[in-house]
């Protein structure tokens, strides 16, 4: 590579093509070196060269451009005609950098400088003979000369599309999908002495990922990239996103857009928008689901923010993300604010129910039926050609068939779950919401009982309950009450994003939603299919005409599976949440009027009476 750092005498060529030269590595020469004899006597005397005095000099630079593999030199290259025979033949690239700047700037700068071979009187036959260059990289002199090396090596390095910061498993998985999907990368990953040293480097090398570049260095990292950026933050959710944000905003300029794709809250997400507007930069919060596997391969995606930035990173989302049934990207703008991060919160919800429902199905064969783990998978594998197929049907299978030497592993995996927050925060949303999501708050407080390891375990010794057989529950019966706890589950988890939707006025589609959730994403399953064209109606899942017939069938068969594994001892929060919210939801009279009683009677707070539907209150004095 040859840079020719032109412009007219003391715009700074000297200065500026040694800084570039060392921030290169590569040798500097200043062409008036170059110069015979007879040019210098002509311009010492205040004479001005003409294009023949010039010819000769012009192609000993040519000619010293050629030996060169890579060099900076400074000439002032006026005219385009020099510039043609600079660049003569050359068979490396050529970069042309002018320093521009106005004859009153330079003529000052000429009188302060002394020793140089150039007149000041010669400045204007300088501008005379100027042709400003169409196609150089220029740059006004009015910055300082390490402002202009920094400009000229952001214009010189050659950029990337899309930029990737974080390079944990789902960063590196995010990486190769989007280098298998042809977009030009930028990846980054901070450096820790002795912790975090050359990651990302060290990954791009592992993998092979020529095409991609890697940094450690953040400045260098977003210099790489087009203008509007497009970084997309794979960093664990909460303070490191901010911390993030803050060290790139004086590194971006204006249009330039953040991508979250890591599992924040959504309140932090509008924070994030809101904040970032304030600096003409754009904030996109996206769920991104599908595990290690579902980032490699294609996730499913859930993008919020402002609709013209989604705009500009859909072709990158949308080319890495899986695809429905119909080859459409399981990718879809969600909506404004928070929206997306909160559509993916409550997804993770649903997660968390369809997880607790499969584990009280096992604990119920296993330890009720006296099933093996291999015939309770074998059950549970018939089940889907039976319209129960789904991705955690699949795996809790695969897992039950999982041997360690002679042992199921399953029996050898501490019966404690983790939980890394977002099924507390949907029962949080969901509570301040007012919308009863029990299924989820069941299953995450199901995880939580479970934490309490040592506590169950000496509660267990103290009153030696014992689990009896519930063998006269067929498989078939838990089936259909799993079935019908699905709709459930899948009904709640819809209605508290229409919740949302309606109170922040987001304008959701829950058709495109359940779409998009059809494949890549964890919840992925035949259910959701049913669910697409069904949403569209804007009815609740359990008023959907298709929906009304299964829950009259199944119900019966969710109550026997209640009432016999409550009766053997056994705890099935999520199954009997289901049964309880579909007996709340269903029941035209309830008992909430001894509540508004109750209220009134203590503290004065007022009912409405069935007698009168103006929606007056009434109050009551009790004693
Ligand atoms: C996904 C998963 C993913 C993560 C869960 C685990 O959609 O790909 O939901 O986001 O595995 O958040 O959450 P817990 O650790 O809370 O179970």
């Amino acid at each position: 590579m040859i840079i020719f750092v032109m412009g007219v005498s003391a715009s700074g060529k000297t200065t500026v093509g040694k800084l570039l030269a060392s921030e290169l590595n590569v040798p500097f020469f200043d062409a008036d070196d170059f110069h015979p004899e007879v040019n210098l006597k002509k311009m010492a005397s205040g004479k001005a060269l003409n294009d023949e005095d010039r010819k000769g000099w012009l192609i000993t630079l040519n000619a010293l451009a050629k030996k060169e593999a890579k060099a900076i030199i400074t000439c002032s290259a006026l005219k385009e005609s020099y510039r043609n025979i600079l660049k003569e033949d050359l068979d490396k690239a050529v970069h042309f950098v002018y320093l521009k700047g106005s004859y009153e700037l330079i003529y000052d700068r000429m009188i302060e400088r002394e020793g140089h071979m150039m007149p000041v009187s010669l400045l204007q036959s300088q501008f005379d003979a100027l042709e400003e260059p169409s196609t150089a990289i220029t740059v006004s002199i009015e910055l300082s000369p390490q402002e202009i090396t920094e400009k000229i090596m952001k214009e010189l390095s050659p950029k990337s599309d899309f930029g990737l910061i974080g390079l944990g498993v789902m960063g590196k998985s995010l990486c190769r999908n989007l280098i298998n999907n042809n977009v030009e990368l930028a990846m980054y990953n901070r450096h820790i002495d002795g912790v975090e040293e050359r990651v990302a480097a060290n990954f791009k090398e592992e993998y092979a990922l020529d095409s991609a570049a890697a940094f450690d260095d953040l400045r260098q990292f977003v210099q790489a990239l087009n203008t509007p950026r497009k970084i997309m933050l794979m960093v664990s959710a909460g303070p490191a996103i901010d911390h993030i944000v803050q060290d790139l905003i004086p590194l971006l300029d204006a249009g330039d857009i953040i991508i979250d794709g890591g599992n924040s809250h959504y309140s932090d997400t509008k924070r994030r928008i809101d904040s970032l507007a304030e600096h003409n930069l754009h904030f996109i919060g996206t769920g991104v689901s599908g595990g290690e596997e579902g980032a490699l391969k294609g996730p499913s995606i859930m993008p919020g923010g402002h609709p013209d930035a989604y705009e500009q990173v859909k072709p990158f989302l949308e080319r890495i993300a899986a695809k429905d049934k119909d080859g459409l990207p399981c990718c879809t703008y969600i909506g404004p604010a928070g929206s997306g991060h909160f559509v993916k919160m409550v997804h993770n919800g649903i997660e968390y129910a369809e997880m607790q429902l499969l584990a009280e199905i096992y604990q119920l064969c296993r330890f009720g039926k006296g099933m093996s783990p291999e015939q309770i998978a074998d059950v549970l594998d018939s089940w889907k050609a039976d319209g129960l197929d789904s991705f955690l049907l699949e795996i809790t299978a695969n897992i039950l068939r999982k041997k360690e030497d002679d042992a199921y592993l399953i029996d050898l995996i501490l019966d404690k779950a983790g939980n890394k927050g977002t099924g507390n925060w949907t029962t949080v949303a969901a509570s301040q919401l007012g919308y009863p999501a029990t299924m989820i708050t069941a299953a995450l407080y199901a995880r939580y009982v479970s934490s309490y390891k040592s506590s169950r375990e000496e509660a267990s010794s103290v009153f030696g309950f014992e689990n009896s057989a519930v063998q006269a529950l067929s498989t078939d019966a838990i089936k259909e009450a799993y079935r019908l706890a699905r709709i459930i589950n899948h009904h709640q988890g819809f209605e508290l994003i229409r919740t949302a939707s309606d109170t922040f006025e987001w304008s959701l589609d829950l058709s495109a939603i359940a779409r998009i959730w059809t494949n890549g994403c964890i919840i992925r399953s035949e259910l959701m299919e049913q669910l697409i064209p069904s949403m569209n109606a804007h009815a609740a899942i359990l008023h959907q005409n298709k929906q009304v017939k299964t829950v009259q069938d199944a119900r019966e068969h969710l109550i026997a599976l209640n009432i016999a594994s409550l009766s053997a001892g056994f705890s099935m929060p999520c199954f009997t949440a289901a049964l309880n919210f579909l007996h709340g939801y269903t029941e035209s009279r309830g008992s909430a009027n001894i509540i508004q009683a109750q209220r009134d009677y203590f503290g004065a707070h007022r009912y409405e009476r069935v007698d009168d539907s103006s929606g007056k209150t009434y109050h009551t004095n009790w004693i």
